[in-house]
């Protein structure tokens, strides 16, 4: 018996080490990514996508593509914001932009969208758009009723927008699509549920789509960064695990071809690691929901009586 104990064991050991190992070769490849031709996102088609486009990852996503010899489609909410950044893009790049203003928490939107990009050459599509329905963790019912809206906003835009654009991908065998999730969306996180649950859809949806369409020349990847400096954090100060957009961004394209998944930048990546050991009983105890909740003083205890 103590012998199948031990052989147990020394299995178990050789597994985990395996895992770390694993885990290490992972982190060395994000270390020192495979270079990607210059050519390489031109070379997906002459138009890139991008929803949310106007401020933070989705504006700092734009102002990347198109120096990479993309012309912009813009899709968001604000037009003053996008006619700013569509300004810059020409003056700087020379590239063409488009502008589509469109609320995402609306159902109506989709139609003036497709005809509004019928005929261009889409070989780029980043979901982006996305919303948070309270801006401090806070028990689901104690939160505002935004259900709709941030279902709309969070997981209907990536479906209605892929199957606008997947189409042409697939004809021309050839195409990107990149669907910001976010780091509480790799696990049910509670205080943040509804966030968490919606960007959980798109982590599913994703993978499943690149299992479907790899073959067909497609690259599909979500990622789920954590900390980003953007009005949807308050714009919170710059550290290690806290990135600013533009960086997040560049980093993250350097990484399309590593898989279907990714936590977009090796800060995030080791975080991800981290927080993945942390068994789930202990983020879901109810100690810790209460000291989080402290954090953020009463406002997240019950915002409605704010
Ligand atoms: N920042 C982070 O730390 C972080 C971490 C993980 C994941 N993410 C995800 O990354 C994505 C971008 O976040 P962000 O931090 O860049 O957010 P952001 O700074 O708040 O910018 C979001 C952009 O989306 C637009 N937008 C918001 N709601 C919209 C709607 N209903 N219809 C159309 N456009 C709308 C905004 O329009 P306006 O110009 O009108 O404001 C803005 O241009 C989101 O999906 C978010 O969940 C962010």
């Amino acid at each position: 018996m103590a012998e199948l104990y031990q052989q147990f064991f020394a299995l178990l050991g050789a597994l985990v080490c395996l895992s770390f190992l694993m885990r290490c070769l992972k982190f060395l490849k994000y270390m020192f990514p495979p270079a990607l031709p210059q050519s390489f996102f031109r070379s997906m088609g002459a138009w890139a996508v991008v929803t949310g486009a106007g401020d933070g990852i989705g504006k700092a996503y734009v102002l990347e593509l198109a120096k990479h010899g993309l012309n912009i489609v813009m899709i968001s909410r604000t037009l003053e914001k996008m006619q700013k950044v569509a300004f810059e893009i020409e003056e700087t790049t020379g590239r063409q932009v488009k502008i589509i203003q469109a609320d995402f928490t609306k159902n109506d939107i989709y139609e003036n969208i497709e005809d509004n990009i019928k005929g261009l050459e889409v070989g780029i599509l980043v979901n982006n758009v996305g919303m948070l329905p309270y801006p401090v963790p806070c028990y689901f019912l104690n939160g505002p009723d935004s259900d709709t809206n941030v279902i709309n906003c969070n997981i209907t835009s990536a479906t209605k927008m892929t199957r606008i654009i997947l189409k042409q991908m697939e004809q021309r065998r050839k195409g990107l699509i990149l669907n910001i999730s976010s780091g509480v969306g790799i696990f049910p996180c509670p205080l943040y549920t509804l966030y968490s649950a919606s960007k959980a859809y798109l982590v599913s949806f994703s993978k499943a789509l690149q299992a479907e369409y790899k073959s067909k020349g497609i690259i599909i990847q979500v990622l789920s960064p954590y900390g980003v400096s953007t009005a949807m954090t308050r714009y919170k100060q710059t550290d290690i695990l806290t990135k600013n957009a533009n960086d997040f961004v560049r980093e993250s394209l350097n990484y399309v071809t590593l898989g279907d998944e990714t936590f977009g930048c090796l800060a995030h990546e080791i975080l991800g690691f981290v927080l993945k050991l942390i068994p789930l009983w202990i983020l879901h105890s109810d100690r810790l929901q209460k000291k989080f909740l402290e954090q953020f003083s009463d406002i997240g205890r019950n915002p409605k009586n704010t």
